[in-house]
């Protein structure tokens, strides 16, 4: 069985370079996904409440584990603390419910989702102003929630703890008052969105970096229509560089797009796909490798498009902590 190069983190542990991404599939789907995954050799999952598939993804879990077909120490699984929780008390139980859906004694690394915090009913459901703009809640105190994840790790409920969707800002907030630094920084990284200063700071700070929505993520244009913000989305596997540099090594633009992120083995990426060809062809991706040329081009495609800026969550932009405001009002 395949198996991934690993990223050493700055507390000594090693995560998979490549994940599976698992936001946006039905649990009848993700169990597929995941199993097929699994047989594929990936080991990194990385899921989060509000993708609403834990339990899916935990029955796989167990069923491997269970058979000895995989041991929990060749796993690597994140999950995140959510924007409704994103406060100190609500730490540790939200991350016992993960745990319990995942059906785990702990999970590898669990991140803070978001650097703000939205509000929702005893119901659930999000809360509404009159606008129809989500409510928000500012009092986000990133230290005093740090502190909690920080515990989380003495517990040994995390290996890792980390952040996502934190600027340089929030960042160099929280390093002031820490006593564990984040180990990755999961942000939105591809070659129309390449981040660089954002990323050159983590590495910097021995923060790895965790690409998500690698290959353009098709599923926010769903999430923005529905929210009734519909927005013209790139094709980065239409980019003409990425194609003519894929048609070389006879390989997908997929697999240049992730070929790019993880070669400099610096970053991972967690790819989402819930289609077993698709699944097979994101994980083969280690038996070629870019030329520095071809690196370069990929590098200067850059165009600073942020494809999820949480549009989909209309009114989130109220909150003081809110990262992409320039985004958010192009
Ligand atoms: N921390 C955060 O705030 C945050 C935000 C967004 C995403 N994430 C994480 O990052 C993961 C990946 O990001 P993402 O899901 O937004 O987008 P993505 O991985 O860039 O793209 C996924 C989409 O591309 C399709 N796809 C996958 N492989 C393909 C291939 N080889 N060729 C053609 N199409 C392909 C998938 O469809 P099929 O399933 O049909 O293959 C799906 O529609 C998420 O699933 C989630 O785990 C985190």
């Amino acid at each position: 069985m395949a198996c991934t190069p690993f990223l050493t983190l700055n507390n000594g542990e090693q995560m998979p370079v490549l994940g599976l991404g698992t936001w946006q599939a039905s649990d009848e789907e993700i169990e597929l996904a995941v199993d097929l995954a699994l047989e594929l050799g990936y080991r990194h999952i990385d899921t989060a409440p509000v993708y609403g598939n834990e339990q899916a993804i935990g029955n796989v879990l167990k069923r491997w584990l269970d058979a000895g077909k995989v041991q929990r120490e060749d796993l690597y699984i994140v999950t995140k603390l959510p924007p409704i929780a994103n406060r100190p008390h609500e730490v540790l139980p939200m991350l016992t419910k993960s745990l319990a859906d995942l059906q785990l004694d702990y999970v590898d690394m669990y991140l803070i989702h978001t650097p703000f915090t939205v509000l929702i009913n005893a119901d659930g459901n999000f809360q509404f102003d009159a606008a129809g703009l989500l409510k928000v809640d500012p009092t986000t105190n990133h230290a005093a929630t740090w502190a909690e994840m920080e515990k989380l790790v003495e517990k040994d409920l995390a290996k890792s703890i980390g952040v996502s969707n934190f600027s340089q800002e929030q960042l160099e907030r929280l390093l002031q008052s820490c006593s564990i630094p984040p180990a990755t920084n999961q942000i939105e990284h591809h070659v129309y969105l390449q981040q660089r200063e954002l990323v050159d700071f983590c590495q910097a700070q021995n923060i790895t970096i965790t690409a998500y929505s690698p290959l353009g993520s098709k599923g926010i244009a769903r999430m923005n229509a529905a929210a009734g913000v519909p927005r013209d989305l790139p094709d980065l596997f239409d980019i003409t560089e990425v194609k003519e540099i894929a048609a070389i090594h006879n390989k997908t633009p997929a697999q240049v797009l992730l070929r790019w992120i993880v070669q400099s083995n610096k970053m991972a990426a967690i790819p989402k796909s819930a289609n077993a060809q698709r699944l097979k062809e994101n994980f083969d991706i280690f038996d070629f490798e870019l030329t520095s040329e071809q690196l370069e081009t990929l590098c200067g495609l850059d165009q600073n498009i942020r494809i999820c800026d949480f549009a989909f969550y209309r009114g989130v932009e109220k909150h003081p902590e809110f990262t992409f405001k320039n985004q958010f009002t192009d």
